[in-house]
């Protein structure tokens, strides 16, 4: 449904992903795991074209889309978790769901009962302003947000990132919840390998700009060196 072939980025000439290839099929949660600065951000940039200097192939259902602007992709089906969060602080729950999807969308009333339904703090909160709610209420409302446009495919930027474990479990149950429900396919970028695999059908670990290893998380977890080496376990 969703391929990355032979994808090379480089910033100022300097290659910074090496010729990535990886896949994600329908209703799968996939999850790239990959320390810091190995390129995960950037391999969210370069799908959704907002990187400079890219070359290879992003496909969605088997159409290219490497060049179409970033506000077509998510058109197409494919919306985005940034890294950070970054709702809008000035504005209430509601009005960043609002945002995120499409104008005179006729599914909107359906699509933003979804997001109460997946998390219901939001809509205790849906009249509070974003910038009030804590790190874990406002990952949810980028995930809530990135909901909105009725996605196919979701690309989700460490949604993981400064969360304290309970409402981690919160948030990451929400996406399940979504995945199944919705048939919504996850491409979850990861730096936290414990929850990363906890939730995949499938894993790529990324590593100075390359796939370095992929496979199935019960076969990954079952080789103590790649335990030791990528899980920290
Ligand atoms: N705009 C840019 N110009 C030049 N170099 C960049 C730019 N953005 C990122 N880089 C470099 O590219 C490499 C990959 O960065 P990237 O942000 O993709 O990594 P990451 O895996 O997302 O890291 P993190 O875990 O810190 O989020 C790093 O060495 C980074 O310094
Ligand atoms: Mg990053």
């Amino acid at each position: 449904m969703f391929e990355v072939r032979d994808l090379v980025v480089k910033y100022d000439g300097i290659p910074v992903l090496k010729g990535i290839n990886l896949e994600v099929r329908r209703g799968e949660i996939v999850t790239l795991l990959g320390p810091n600065g190995s390129g995960k951000s950037t391999l969210i940039k370069a799908i959704f074209n907002l990187v400079e200097e890219k070359e290879g192939k992003i496909l969605f259902f088997e159409e290219d889309i490497t060049h179409l602007p970033p506000y077509e992709i998510v058109r197409k089906g494919i919306s985005i978790v940034p890294e950070g969060r970054r709702v809008f602080v000035n504005l209430t729950v509601e009005e960043n769901l609002k945002m995120g999807g499409f104008f005179n969308d006729p599914n909107y009333e359906e699509l933003l009962a979804d997001v109460y339904y997946t998390f219901p703090r939001l809509k205790e909160k849906k009249d509070e302003y974003a910038g009030n709610l804590s790190g874990g209420e406002q990952q949810m409302l980028a995930i809530g947000r990135a909901m909105m446009s009725d996605p196919i495919l979701m690309v989700l930027d460490e949604p993981s990132l400064g969360l304290a474990p309970k409402i981690l479990i919160e948030v990451f149950n929400g996406l399940l919840k979504i995945s199944e429900r919705r048939q919504i396919s996850m491409l979850l970028i990861e730096q936290n390998a414990q929850i990363g695999i906890r939730f995949a059908d499938y894993i790529y670990i990324l590593d100075h700009g390359k796939i370095v290893l992929e496979g199935l998380p019960e076969d990954l977890v079952l080789n103590p060196e790649v335990k030791r080496k990528y899980f920290g376990m």
